[in-house]
């Protein structure tokens, strides 16, 4: 046996355990037969699977990687990476929820090297999340749907679903699963999209269904478009006093031309620090996937307290609810 396999050994008895019967281990790659037969769930997975494939050639990754790092602190009440590290000695199982390209799993494991860390994606970014992270001997890629993990029940202490859940086709039941797997004590971090105005809404809306129509070069082509759109509005470097308009959801105050029609009309995103392609694929992330649905702050709290999860800690934004929650 060479050093990486002795290595990983008791962790890959780990996440038998965890998974039960009938899981394949390859290396650090595991797979369960599941398929996504749901048409809503396939074209989200087939244009991740895009994105994806695309961004890991991106030469703006790291900086992105760094901003979502510290948002994430941010999101679920950590503040600091130490306080996450913290935390995490506590746990002996981590679960990656929507892993993407993985360099979150990755992150935990480096935070954590006692612990077994499981990214689980059902996009094809789970193979090359473990092509991309094979040293680490407790990081495990899984391809497959984290609304039916197969998971044992009470397995996980802690569950990161970050930027994932309205993504799924049920995000009720992909929460469900969540709580299930949450060991006693053990915390589920969950990230919810937030309604925004209804103009935005009713477009955002529109265009999920009109999209599963429009061929994925197309949807990049628009990306595109959209961030030059962003960038050309927020060079005008001007602001508008606008008013309130309640009943359309539109709040008043001085705001940047950019912001205000980004917040309440069309998602036009552009953030020259973290770069072109990035704002690129941030547009795409938006309206491309067919499955994106947005909550309201009561709406979520329904959702948390149905599981009959307590909250450690709220996070709100204007783009999305966060927060920790915990089975007591
Ligand atoms: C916006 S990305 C976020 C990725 C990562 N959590 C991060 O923060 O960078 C959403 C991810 O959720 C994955 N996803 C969507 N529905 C899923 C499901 N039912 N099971 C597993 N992954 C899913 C997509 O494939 C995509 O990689």
């Amino acid at each position: 046996m060479n050093d990486q396999v002795q290595a990983r050994a008791p962790f890959a008895q780990a996440l038998r355990e965890v998974m039960g019967p009938g899981i394949q281990v390859d290396g650090n790659f595991a797979s369960r037969l599941s398929t996504a037969t749901q048409s809503n769930q396939q074209q989200t997975n087939t244009v991740f699977s895009d994105k994806w494939e695309r961004y890991e050639q991106s030469d703006e990754k790291s900086r992105l990687y760094q901003f979502q790092l510290d948002w994430y602190l941010k999101l679920y009440g950590f503040g600091v990476e130490s306080a996450l590290r913290e935390h995490l000695a506590g746990c002996k199982v981590i679960f990656d929820a929507g892993c993407g390209l993985g360099y979150k799993a990755e992150w935990f494991a480096r935070l954590a090297p006692h612990a077994l860390v499981i990214g689980m994606d059902f996009s094809d970014a789970a193979r090359q999340a473990a092509a991309n992270y094979a040293s680490l001997p407790n990081l495990f890629f899984l391809q497959g749907d984290i609304a039916n993990t197969g998971f044992q029940p009470g397995s996980v202490d802690y569950v990161s679903c970050d930027q994932v859940i309205m993504h799924t086709e049920v995000p009720e039941k992909t929460f469900a699963e969540l709580a299930r797997i949450a060991s006693r004590h053990g915390q589920v971090a969950c990230y919810f999209y937030a309604k925004k105005a209804l103009p935005r809404e009713l477009l955002d809306d529109f265009f999920r269904v009109h999209c599963q129509r429009v061929s994925r070069e197309e949807l990049w082509q628009m990306s595109e478009q959209l961030t030059e759109l962003g960038k050309r509005l927020s060079e005008l470097k001007v602001t508008v006093d606008a008013p309130d308009i309640p009943l359309l959801g539109i709040k008043g105050g001085r705001i940047d031309v950019q912001r205000f029609i980004y917040w309440n009309f069309l998602k036009c995103f552009w953030n020259p620090e973290l770069g072109r392609e990035t704002s690129v694929v941030t547009n795409f992330d938006w309206y491309s996937p067919s499955n994106a649905r947005r909550f309201s702050e009561a709406e979520v709290r329904a959702i948390v307290s149905a599981n009959g999860l307590d909250t450690v800690f709220w996070h709100a934004e204007e783009a999305c609810y966060s927060g920790r929650f915990v089975r007591p």
